[in-house]
């Protein structure tokens, strides 16, 4: 079938076969499919979407246009991973690979950079210096094999397919389209040869999807795209009404990041979601048939020191520094000017706009506008207050990191527009507002 019968098929709100779009697929490798013509058929399935099994066919197709992990008889546990549709201060992945790796799990991440006004978890990983995301598959095999976990950045022998197709909605607004993200989303994470998946989907002012409706929606999808793949899996629908853990930016995400894993300090809302995930995860993969069961190996994995010790013998495999857990300031330095934000008046702290902060971020230099664009990975925000904080006017309520005095003064302005004080607490959003899957 010539490229424009399968664009008028979708066109026309028909249904595609496997056929059909394993030959789209092909196309986007081999050139067969132009850009305009690519574009032509995500803007028919943007307007008229596709059904489960069209989802499920796409998804596969562009798993396959490269190489597939295969862990088969190589380890001795389940392979699992997350993925998150993205927030702002989510470092939940750089604690939870090592900890389901101490609970024998393994767990090979394919990770990826920061994207908008979201965080990347490759980028805070290159915040260490020396630690390399590009790593060749045999390489994230010996490691995962070894280790349990390790976390990585797109390959372009995994799912290339994607890639282009990314590269064109990308261009032709075409992103915001549920049965695209999903198999973009899939076609990467079950490139990894998993055995369970658990996705974190972000609701609310500082996620993609602002509503329950919008954020179950995709949640659905992903899960029963992956069902019909047979990878079993399940969504959290989290809340992303504030900066996840205590802070925002590169070096400052990874410092607390060696907190959390060293004990000194984990932000509660950080902990529970970490442990959640992490429960699902391990109860998927087949570890645990108990969440309470689950959440206390979890914890053990911290209390005993083997998460922290795997994440430093994984940073050192991967390039990094084999002494960042115990001289941490030597290697994530700080920004060249440090400045308080304090309350400007009493009251509870309510954020209203974390797309916002993470915008600020971006603007300090902690992310993209552009994609050839050099992070300054010494930016960003710390010591935030949680939502519901109560703070006397003058309390500082976070520290801005920023290149210059003039950047400190501009992001501190955006902090403070991005919240409200308000005279009672607001009614706190639940963590996990849904499970599905
Ligand atoms: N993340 C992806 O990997 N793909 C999308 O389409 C959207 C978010």
């Amino acid at each position: 079938m010539i490229p424009q019968e399968i664009i008028k098929t979708k066109r026309n709100k028909q249904q595609l076969t496997a056929a059909q779009i394993q030959q789209f697929v092909r196309g986007l490798i081999d050139d067969s499919f132009s850009d305009s013509q690519v574009a032509a058929l995500a803007m028919s399935i943007y307007l008229n979407g596709m059904d489960t099994s069209e989802i499920v066919a796409l998804t596969l197709a562009m798993r396959d246009s490269g190489k597939v992990l295969n862990w088969q008889g190589k380890l001795n546990g389940p392979v699992v991973d997350k993925h998150s549709t993205g927030g702002v201060g989510d470092k939940v992945t750089l604690m939870l690979a090592p900890m389901v790796a101490a609970c024998g799990a393994y767990m090979p991440s394919i990770a990826g950079r920061g994207l908008g006004h979201t965080g990347g978890t490759v980028d805070k990983l290159e915040a260490i210096p020396g630690y390399s995301c590009s790593q060749s598959l045999a390489k994230i095999e010996q490691v995962v094999s070894s280790l349990g976990c390790a976390i990585v950045g797109q390959s372009s022998e995994l799912a290339p397919a994607d890639r282009r197709l990314y590269a064109v909605r990308d261009v032709t607004a075409t992103v915001e389209s549920i049965p695209l993200i999903t198999a973009s989303i899939l076609s990467k994470k079950l490139s990894e040869g998993l055995d369970a998946l658990v996705m974190d989907v972000k609701i609310g002012n500082g996620a993609i999807m602002r509503t329950i409706d919008d954020a179950s929606a995709l949640a659905n999808s992903i899960v029963n795209t992956a069902n019909g793949a047979k990878v079993p899996t399940r969504a959290l629908l989290t809340d992303m009404n504030q900066i996840l853990g205590s802070t925002a930016g590169n070096n400052v995400e990874v410092l607390e990041t060696l907190d959390y894993l060293s004990g000194k300090y984990r932000e509660p809302r950080l902990h529970q979601i970490t442990l959640e995930l992490g429960a699902n995860m391990l109860m998927l993969g087949g570890l645990f048939s108990e969440k309470a069961k689950a959440i206390n190996a979890l914890q053990q994995s911290l209390d005993s020191g083997k998460a922290a010790e795997i994440f430093a013998k994984m940073v050192s495999t991967l390039g990094g520094p084999a002494d960042l857990l115990e001289k941490p300031e030597q290697y994530l330095l700080p920004a060249f000017v440090v400045v308080d934000i304090v309350a400007p008046s009493n009251g509870y702290i309510q954020y209203l706009d974390t797309v916002g902060l993470g915008m600020a971020v971006v603007r300090l230099g902690g992310g993209r506008s552009h994609p050839s664009q050099k992070i300054d990975a010494t930016v960003g925000f710390s010591h935030i207050q949680a939502c519901g904080s109560q703070v006397q006017q003058g309390d500082v309520i976070a520290k801005v990191h920023a290149a210059s005095e003039q950047a400190a003064k501009l992001a501190t302005v955006e902090y403070l527009a991005a919240l409200q004080i308000s005279e009672k607490p607001s009614i706190a959003m639940p963590l996990v507002h849904q499970v599905i899957g």
